[in-house]
């Protein structure tokens, strides 16, 4: 009988040699290499994991030399200094909940056999079953907010568009993911695509809408070929086309691929993209939901939000809303990236704090230095100092402390880090990837990285504080999206809780 051996495909564990070892694997004979996604523990990787008596057994990382002496211990998963123990025993995988990750580094992401055998399908059967009307009410009890950033009800949102008039209706998954050290759509889109496809039928079947479009950031070469290669698998099964699954419903999905703008990650501008144009921000109203792609209603979702959807309705609402705390419900792929000790992807219900997060979850700073800030929310998102780390993550949470959770990314950083200079990247972002519309966004961001260069230069420091403020509650309230809108988050919260950067005399001392 040949081995049975899982090697990840994921963009992170190919990186670090993946494709080499699986190779080297293969040519021994007599071992059978399954491709899977990655488990989203990345400084294990590339994990490799064989199929024994006892279950999988993981070891890792797996580098090109380790691999003849690896063969000889696979066959019983015996000892090796690499040895890592059942994966689900690992304690960074054992203290998560995975729902919508929970197929990921486990099935061969390609095989819808795979994915019926670990409970794919039932979602989408239960749709079929329900009916609209009981498939958005399940969703709306859910307690289910959009992953993308905005946190808005996803139930709402697909009533809306149901309820909206017009023939044709679309659903848009947004996998643009352009948040600074987030990965959790494009570990999905390579470990797990057919929970994305499964979810955007369960959308299509609510709303009515019989064609979805994927939008995918241009640098995710795997996943979009992974993605497409999924989408051939779902049509020629009858996933996708004429009749779902056998029953009435025609839908179909078409992938398309940005151009690399962080704005066309926003929702209109991602529509506009997808029609041809230049990605432009669009004055709401009207929403997308009654106004969106082509002028028609348009649910516009999250990878996350979408491939969440499935378990929701096989396991019922229930199940999903009894995690989490206060109005953040069900789970949240959390990202750990930057200068993390134990980067990964980490599921778990909200309410988890930013220091168990950051410390006892990530163990601490790569560097070995003590932790300064983190920004959570990608480049829109507060930087928090540890005081702060008692913060739960939560929607309101963050949000009451002038912060925000947005796709679940938190970037580590250490003593080293000078946040007059992330301030100043602040702006600098902003004004590279400002859609033009708006003069607070496109005039505004110029301005705020000449303002700070005076405060750091010690040129009037009170006088340019004073207007670094006043600008940026201009940007606030007077921007038309949330790039403009909120880019003052990570350069107020530098200035406030580390006033120390801003002043000279430590500059130079630094320098
Ligand atoms: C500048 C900007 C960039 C955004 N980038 C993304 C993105 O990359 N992916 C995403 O899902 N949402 C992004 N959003 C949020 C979307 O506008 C929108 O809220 C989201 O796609 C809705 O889906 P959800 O309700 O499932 O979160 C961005 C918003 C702004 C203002
Ligand atoms: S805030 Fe910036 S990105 Fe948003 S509409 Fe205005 S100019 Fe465009």
């Amino acid at each position: 009988m040949s081995l049975r051996v899982f090697v990840p495909r994921d963009a992170a564990a190919l990186a670090l040699g993946a494709d080499t070892v699986a190779g080297l694997l293969r040519q021994a004979g007599n071992v059978e290499v399954v491709r899977t996604g990655s488990r989203g523990l990345f400084w294990l990787e590339p994990m490799v994991e064989v199929e024994t008596a006892q279950g999988r057994i993981a070891y890792g990382p797996v580098g090109a030399g380790d691999v003849p002496g690896l063969l000889g211990v696979l066959p019983t998963g015996g000892a090796h200094r690499l040895r890592l123990g059942r994966p689900e025993d690992i304690p960074y995988l054992a203290r998560q909940t995975r729902l919508t990750f929970a197929r990921c580094g486990i099935v061969d992401p390609l095989s819808l056999d795979d994915y019926r055998a670990h409970g794919g399908l039932k979602g989408l059967a239960r749709a079929i079953e329900t009916g609209p009307a009981a498939t958005i009410e399940t969703v709306t009890q859910s307690g289910l907010r959009g992953r993308g950033g905005a946190g808005f009800p996803t139930g709402i949102k697909w009533k809306t568009a149901a309820d909206a008039p017009g023939g044709r209706k679309f659903i848009v998954c947004n996998a643009d993911e352009g948040d600074s050290g987030t990965f959790a759509d494009r570990m999905l889109m390579e470990g797990d695509p057919f929970v994305l496809i499964e979810g955007m039928a369960i959308a299509a079947i609510a709303v009515g809408a019989t064609k979805g479009y994927v939008y995918t950031r241009s640098e995710y070469p795997h996943a979009v070929a992974t993605f497409d290669a999924a989408l051939d698998v779902a049509r020629r099964a009858g996933l996708l086309g004429a009749n779902l699954l056998g029953s009435a419903h025609a839908f179909d999905i078409e992938q398309r691929v940005g151009a690399g703008a962080y704005v066309c990650g926003e929702e209109t501008s991602l529509l506009d993209s997808l029609e041809g144009k230049r990605g432009q921000v669009r004055a709401k109203p009207p929403l997308p939901a009654h106004k969106g792609l082509f002028g028609c209603p348009t649910v516009i979702n999250n990878v996350i939000s979408l491939a969440s959807v499935p378990i929701i309705l096989t396991e019922g609402a229930a199940h999903y809303r009894e995690l989490g705390i206060g109005r953040s419900r069900g789970t949240m792929p959390i990202q750990l990236a930057g200068n993390i000790k134990y980067g990964g992807l980490f599921e778990a219900g909200f309410g988890l704090t930013l220091g168990e997060l950051v410390n006892e979850i990530g163990g601490g700073t790569l560097t070995g230095r003590p932790v300064r800030a983190v920004q959570v929310g990608g480049p829109l998102g507060a930087y928090f100092p540890p005081p702060l780390f008692d913060t739960p993550f939560d929607y309101e949470a963050f949000a009451a402390r002038d912060g925000l959770i947005g796709h679940g990314g938190i970037v580590v950083f250490d003593d080293t880090v000078d946040l007059a200079r992330q301030a100043r990247f602040a702006m600098e972002f902003c004004a590279a990837e400002s859609c033009g519309k708006c003069t607070p966004c496109r005039i505004g961001s110029v301005r705020g990285m000449e303002v700070i260069d005076r405060i750091v230069a010690g040129e009037q420091p009170e006088a340019n504080v004073d207007l670094l403020r006043d600008l940026c509650e201009t940007m606030k309230f007077g921007s038309l999206c949330a790039l403009g809108g909120f880019i003052p988050y990570p350069v107020m919260s530098a200035l406030e809780h580390f006033p120390e950067d801003f002043r000279p005399a430590r500059r130079e001392a630094a320098e």
